[in-house]
């Protein structure tokens, strides 16, 4: 699995949100950090096809999908938890981990088998499967948008801001679910949350008004004094 974007611009309408940004997502888990406003989600947007570029290319698996349709993009293997849960709150826990499934073939002959691996990474899914997903906690719902997504099949899991709205000892948890599936699946995630971030990723970029300013290994990120500074509030 590789996701490559070579220096992309886009934005909305004539507004330029990101200015000639490039990273690589391989195997493993990737973070891309930055303030509010920073274009995270509109990178996002951007390789899901939904933000059409005004320069540069985007890659999965060495094919150019920047001038694809999402569904098609999707079907490719890559699922999105967003930033806003989109899950269906009238419906129950399997309901919504079945709609995860349905569009595309490969996952829908593989649901019984993937609906197991989910409920192995989140037990409390199977507990509260027949409950409806909208008397949900904060917490449990987030969980199952990250299911769903899973329900895809999907070669490359994107989260966008994870931890957004959960309380600490929560954001602790599944982050600590991630750090299991990343041995099974590629993860790119957007975050704010630098602390909790650093243990999961390999590597990281951070992105500002736009532009990648900085790079690095999880190590790296952690020791240098800009991130420290900025992110880490040391
Ligand atoms: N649909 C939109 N139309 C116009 N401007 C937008 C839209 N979505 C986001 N923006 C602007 O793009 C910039 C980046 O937003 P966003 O990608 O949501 O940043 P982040 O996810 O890092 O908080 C912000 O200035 C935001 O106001
Ligand atoms: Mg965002």
């Amino acid at each position: 699995m590789k996701l490559e974007l070579r220096n992309i611009s886009c934005g909305y309408g004539k507004l330029t949100v990101l200015n000639g940004v490039s990273l690589t997502v391989d195997e493993g888990s990737v973070g891309l950090f930055g303030p509010n406003g920073a274009g995270k989600t509109t990178l996002i947007h951007a390789v899901l096809g939904m933000v059409p570029l005004q320069n540069g290319e985007i890659y999965f698996d060495g094919e150019r999908i920047d001038t694809k349709k999402t569904h098609t993009i999707v079907r490719q293997g890559i699922s999105v938890v967003p930033q806003e849960r989109e899950l269906f709150p009238a419906m129950t826990v399997l309901e919504n981990l079945q709609v995860g499934a349905e569009n595309i073939d490969r996952a829908r002959a593989a649901m019984a088998d993937t609906l197991e691996l989910v409920y192995s990474y989140f037990p409390i899914l199977k507990e509260r499967q027949g409950q409806y997903a909208g008397t949900m906690s904060g917490g449990q719902q987030r969980m199952l948008a990250v299911g769903r997504a899973l329900m895809a099949k999907p070669k490359l899991l994107i989260l966008d801001e994870p931890s957004l709205g959960l309380q600490p000892s929560i954001v602790h948890e599944l982050f600590d679910i991630l750090n299991i599936m990343k041995k099974e699946i590629s993860i790119f995630l957007t975050e704010q949350n630098l602390r909790e971030s650093l243990r999961t990723v390999g590597k990281g970029y951070i992105l500002e008004n736009g532009h990648i300013v900085l790079e690095g290994d999880a190590d790296g990120l952690a020791n240098n004094p800009q991130v420290t500074r900025a992110y880490l509030g040391l």
